[in-house]
């Protein structure tokens, strides 16, 4: 019960330790390396001042490793009064007992703790005497106080400190007593322990899964930057694992420049330049639901169209529609699915927005209707620098911005002008609502004339080419904050405009993180204005709760095999941020990719939730028509196994969208209780019933994957013929319990794809774009348990209309696999709309046991039914309307 109980004032320790000459008692320094905190976060400092700070000091050894300066124990900052119950929890006011050594101390905070559901709980500081700046990011609002909650939470006294902890078991999930609060004007930090090393989240950064906690600084300030270190998101929560494999959430709702340090006591310290500190605990207990609980507060992913989750290609360089168009020809003669063409920045007149090239484009809207005609999409890129240089008239997009006042302001009130692709440049202010409508008339006049089907934003972090602006950036506290987090560069205006720049909700110091986010949340809304139908809006820059909106690729990743790695834990890892809808350029965008690293990457990019080829200008074409037969065939297979698999795709994105789901996930969701999987990220999931292990060096015929327990079938040969009645099955058991490392056979032309029993698989026969694949015939494959059990799911609608679900107009099917008392299975579903025509026309059973002697559909005898003992592969071709129920007996 989190009743008053829960919350408990406890003087723990209240014993003042004065900044005394010589530095502290020498047992309150008594502190283990591990468990220092850095008593120097803004600058090296000697022992005399160090000491001069009340804090401890002892040199250790150069690089990485515990501070040099660091609190004693008991350090004093803040004290907590007045404990006071409130409708939605518990209120206190903290008073600084102490000054810091930081400007701009906060004397007086106040403290709310909302115990908002069971299993969520907010903790926020706040200046009470001055509003300070807040995310504008809509979080739920909470009337009352959960009667029950998973939570207790005490309230340490002075020094002041917070303990969450769980009330079943009383594992501690965050304690800040064991560092000091700082709340200062463009300072805050809190610390807290943690239960485990296993640390997962704080993107975007190329890390694996798992964040090192030896002295590691994680540094969230979004930056168009090749993958190294503060990349082109910020997503502040992480995901902690607990013994046992119970996990919980933390997420800090702050958009300011910040580090995130872990260290090897296990400790964090959220360390941030600005706004307030408000804090969702999520205590799951497993980490499916922390997901999901976070996915409550910043919202559910955005349901992309069908033909979103075909296969993309593009490159910087396809200079004229003349070979945009050859480009789709070679497609097609080579016979590699398509289903949706883009453009980088060629088709532009002079690198501006919303125009386009009238010599080497002259013929571009005649194009994309052309590819409309032959039932692809398209998609082009838009920067946010709008071209500023032009004489006045010339240039509609920047003289209607000007007008409406929607770019970015200097500090002399004059839009900042900074520098991108088309030389000098503004920046529109997408938190102001008029920037909404001016964009939405920009989309509209160029969807008149060209009429795309999605929009590419890229540069939105946003990137300029001069630091600040072309005038440099004024000198103040804002440019030159006491504490720089550790940006690339150094300086919060390197490859960025000036944080003191004033956009319409606050200093752009404190909404630079959101400008991705807020660019998508206009495309998005301008493209559901413009074409009526569901938007798919793909962005390099994002911020928490950017998947209710768009999508995200991972920038521009080099052609290595290192970065083929990476991109499996950067894709899971959106996929706990809640933005499914991501992928990599496959084949590495930057430099020149390898046949055989092309193969592997389009190999694994065929089960990236979004799957694009992207190269770029110079380097050596990577279409896979490029390489050679062999290579072509590899590849061929690949994206024939990813468009058979797109129903089972697209119902795991109705899932994220409706239930705050992932669809790529790391294993340790779905086996928490196996630490084995914690780590793991060289395979990834889709859903819970696939298991993908890719190869990722090069040479390698074998390739090692973990399997947790249960019996995992080879899809090798049930998928990419599943709908060619008569085809070979190959299916295996992988393995048995307890889960083990398995060494498997990965010739360059196979990419291992594996199936959970328990589970059904809804297919469809591959064709070459969605267009075409949604009307052919789908197939099951059933994954029997031992016992004969199995279920599955399909979502089906029109593909492309908004709000399909909320409105009702789909269907859901669910398929069943049970043990009936005549001694058969069955198979069962409901029917609805959008599946006219569509047949079931093989279901495919793996584990079982025994030759059936007679299988049924809808009660009509089957006689062509296959099934081989040594696979225990039961294969019946059936001719069903997948539109009304059917049921399949053998027995
Ligand atoms: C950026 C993008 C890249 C694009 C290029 C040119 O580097 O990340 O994908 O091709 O700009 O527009």
């Amino acid at each position: 019960m989190a009743g008053p109980r829960a919350v408990a004032l406890l003087a723990l320790l209240a014993l003042p330790v004065p900044a005394a000459a010589g530095g502290p008692a020498a047992a309150a320094c008594d502190v283990p390396p591990d468990g220092r905190f850095d008593c120097g976060p803004e600058r090296l400092l000697a022992r005399e001042g160090c000491e001069a700070r009340g804090c401890c000091y002892a040199p250790a050894g150069p690089g990485p490793g515990p501070p040099w300066c660091f609190f004693p124990r008991g350090y004093r900052s803040y004290r907590a009064e007045n404990l006071t119950v409130t409708a939605g929890g518990y209120t206190a006011r903290l008073r600084r007992v102490v000054a810091s050594f930081l400007p701009g101390d906060v004397g007086s905070l106040r403290l709310d703790v909302g115990l908002e559901t069971p299993t969520r709980l907010r903790i926020t500081l706040r200046d009470p005497a001055r509003p300070r700046y807040e995310v504008p990011l809509a979080t739920p609002r909470v009337g009352g106080r959960a009667a029950t909650t998973l939570y207790g939470v005490q309230v340490n006294q002075d020094p002041f400190g917070l303990v969450v902890y769980r009330q079943r078991g009383g594992q501690v999930l965050v304690n800040t007593t064991v560092a000091p609060l700082f709340f200062t004007d463009q300072f805050l930090q809190i610390s807290t322990c943690l239960p485990s090393h296993f640390i997962s989240g704080l993107g975007e950064h190329l890390t694996p899964l798992v964040l090192d906690t030896a002295w590691t600084r994680v540094t969230l300030w979004n930056r168009d930057m090749a993958p190294t270190v503060n990349l082109y998101g910020s997503h502040p929560f992480y995901l902690g694992m607990e013994d046992g494999g119970l996990a919980h959430g933390v997420f800090l709702l702050n958009s300011n420049a910040m580090d995130v340090l872990l260290q090897p006591s296990p400790a964090l310290t959220w360390r941030t330049t600005g706004g307030i500190l408000d804090f969702y605990v999520f205590l799951g207990p497993d980490p499916k639901s922390v997901v999901r609980q976070y996915l409550d507060v910043v919202g559910f992913p955005f349901m992309p169209p069908y033909w979103g989750l075909g296969f993309h290609l593009c490159r910087w360089g396809y200079s004229s529609t003349d070979i945009t168009r050859q480009v789709v020809d070679n497609m097609t003669a080579a016979r590699f699915p398509l289903d949706v063409q883009w453009n980088d920045m060629d088709y532009m007149d002079a690198k501006r927005d919303f125009t386009f090239n009238k010599k080497s484009f002259k013929d571009y809207p005649e194009m994309v209707r052309d590819f409309h005609r032959r039932g692809l999409r398209y998609i082009m890129i838009v920067d946010p620098g709008i071209s500023s240089s032009g004489p006045p008239g010339t240039y509609k997009p920047y003289d209607e911005g000007l007008k409406r006042g929607v770019f970015i302001q200097n500090a002399t009130g004059q839009p900042l002008i900074g520098k991108v692709w088309p030389g000098p440049t503004a920046f529109p202010d997408f938190t102001n609502p008029e920037t909404h409508e001016w964009w939405h008339d920009m989309v509209k006049d160029f969807h008149n004339q060209v009429p795309f089907d999605g929009m590419w934003i890229d540069m939105n972090e946003p990137s300029n080419f001069v630091e600040g602006s072309q005038d440099g950036c004024p000198n103040n506290s804002l440019e030159q904050p006491p504490y720089v987090p550790g940006v690339f560069g150094g300086r919060l205006q390197a490859g960025t405009i000036c944080a003191s720049s004033q956009q319409y909700l606050s200093s752009h110091y404190n909404l630079h993180s959101l400008y991705g986010l807020t660019e998508a949340i206009a495309s998005h809304d301008a493209l559901l204005r413009v074409r009526g139908k569901r938007p798919f809006v793909i962005s390099r820059s994002t911020f928490a709760g950017h998947g209710h909106y768009a999508g995200h690729w991972t920038g521009d990743v080099s052609s290595n095999w290192e970065q083929l790695y990476y991109s499996i834990p950067e894709v899971l890892l959106f996929n706990l941020f809640g933005v499914p809808l991501v992928g990599a350029d496959i084949c590495g965008f930057v430099g020149n990719t390898s046949e055989e690293l092309c193969v592997r990457w389009t190999q694994l990019g065929a089960f990236y939730p979004f799957m694009r080829n992207h190269n770029d200008h110079g380097t050596r074409p990577q279409e896979p028509y490029t390489f050679s037969p062999a290579a072509q065939a590899a590849m061929r297979n690949a994206l024939r196994l990813r468009y058979s698999l797109l129903p089972f795709l697209y119902t795991l994105f109705h899932r994220a969208h409706s239930a705050g789901e992932t669809v790529a996930r790391p294993l340790f969701l779905e086996f928490p209780k196996d630490p084995n999987t914690w780590a793991v990220d060289r395979q990834l999931m889709w859903g819970g019933a696939l298991l993908i292990t890719p190869v990722l060096e090069p040479g390698k015929t074998k390739v090692s994957g973990y399997f947790p327990a249960g019996t995992w079938y080879s899809l090798a040969g049930v998928c990419a013929p599943c709908c060619t009645a008569g085809s070979q099955v190959a299916a295996r058991g992988a393995c048995a319990s307890p889960g083990q490392w398995i060494l498997l056979p990965a010739p360059l032309d196979t990419i291992n794809v594996h199936v959970r029993v328990g589970h059904i698989l809804p297919l469809q026969e591959p064709a070459f774009s969605t267009t075409e694949s949604r009307k052919k015939g789908m197939a099951l494959v059933v994954a029997l348990t031992l016992d004969g059990f199995a279920r599955g799911d399909l979502f089906w609608d029109d593909g492309e209309s908004w709000q399909t679900f909320e409105r009702g107009d789909y269907t859901e099917i669910l398929f069943l696999a049970t043990h009936v008392s005549d001694g058969g299975w069955r198979g069962a579903s409901r029917h609805g709309a959008h599946l006219d025509g569509v047949l079931l026309e093989a279901v495919t059973v793996l584990g079982v046991t025994s030759p059936p002697r007679q299988v049924l559909a809808n009660g009509v005898l089957v006689s062509d039914f296959s099934y081989r003992s040594d696979t225990q592969v039961l294969k019946v071709p059936v001719s069903l309307p997948m539109w009304e129920q059917f049921v399949i007996t053998w027995f």
